[in-house]
């Protein structure tokens, strides 16, 4: 597929910036509107860190990032998708403008989270896709969720889309490699470097269930 590759300086010569800045404000308008859904989800799985360190003296969570697709990944994806060229379409069509990223340390903790999360009475799951109970041929683990979740605008309500990732640091540190791998072309053996990837997703998920029944016998031991 051809990606587009169009320079900012090219539109200012053939438009004038007010009418390119005019045209652009519904796409800057749903862009603000999805950062501050990402504001919404985040406050809650922070509020939810807390509480949870201060009942079992532990943080479910190592670390959250979050993320607004680029708007030329948004294209891209549309235009692969073969949807409708207009900002009704990207937020009818496309659930994962607004991302989550949820990296915990212990699986348990990811099913905890997650559960709490979408028990909530203002969020509607929309979607789950679980990559650890069933992990992707090529070894991929991670729990992924879409989220609708209100924002409260001068206007009135609104409902956005969020799509939330959840996973151990060892599935964090797995998919980053891999995520090279796919997007690096030409790579020299590369049937091999799947493999090895696949192997070590494989080592990766013994780990993550060793490291918490260790983590289950440390917290089931009584202090004297
Ligand atoms: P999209 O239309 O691309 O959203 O397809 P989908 O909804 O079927 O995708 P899915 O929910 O399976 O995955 C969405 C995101 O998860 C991707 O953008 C990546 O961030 C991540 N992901 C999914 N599969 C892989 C994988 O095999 N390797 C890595 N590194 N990341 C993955
Ligand atoms: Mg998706």
């Amino acid at each position: 597929m051809q990606e587009v590759n169009i320079q900012f300086s090219d539109i200012m010569k053939t438009e004038h910036p007010e009418l390119i800045l005019k045209k652009a404000r519904p796409f800057l308008d749903l862009m603000m509107e999805y950062q501050c859904a990402l504001m919404e989800v985040e406050t809650k799985l922070n509020v939810l860190n807390e509480e949870f360190a201060s009942k079992y003296q532990r943080n479910p969570f190592e670390s959250i990032q979050s993320r607004i697709k680029e708007p030329l990944s948004i294209i891209n994806k549309m235009k692969r998708k073969g949807y409708e060229m207009s900002v009704e379409s990207m937020e009818k069509n496309l659930f994962d403008i607004a991302g989550i990223r949820v990296i915990c340390s212990f699986c348990d903790d990811i099913y905890t989270i997650a559960e709490l999360l979408t028990r909530q009475d203002d969020i509607i799951l929309v979607e789950t896709k679980d990559y650890i109970r069933n992990p992707k041929p090529n070894g991929y683990r991670s729990l992924h969720l879409i989220l609708d979740i209100p924002i409260f605008l001068s206007s009135g309500k609104k409902h956005m889309k969020v799509e939330v990732q959840f996973r151990t640091i060892a599935m964090d540190f797995w998919a980053s490699l891999e995520h090279k791998v796919k997007y690096k072309k030409n790579i020299p053996h590369s049937e091999e470097i799947v493999a090895e990837l696949k192997a070590c997703a494989d080592v990766i998920s013994e780990m993550d269930c060793k490291m918490l029944e260790i983590r289950n016998k440390i917290e089931e031991t009584v202090e004297e």
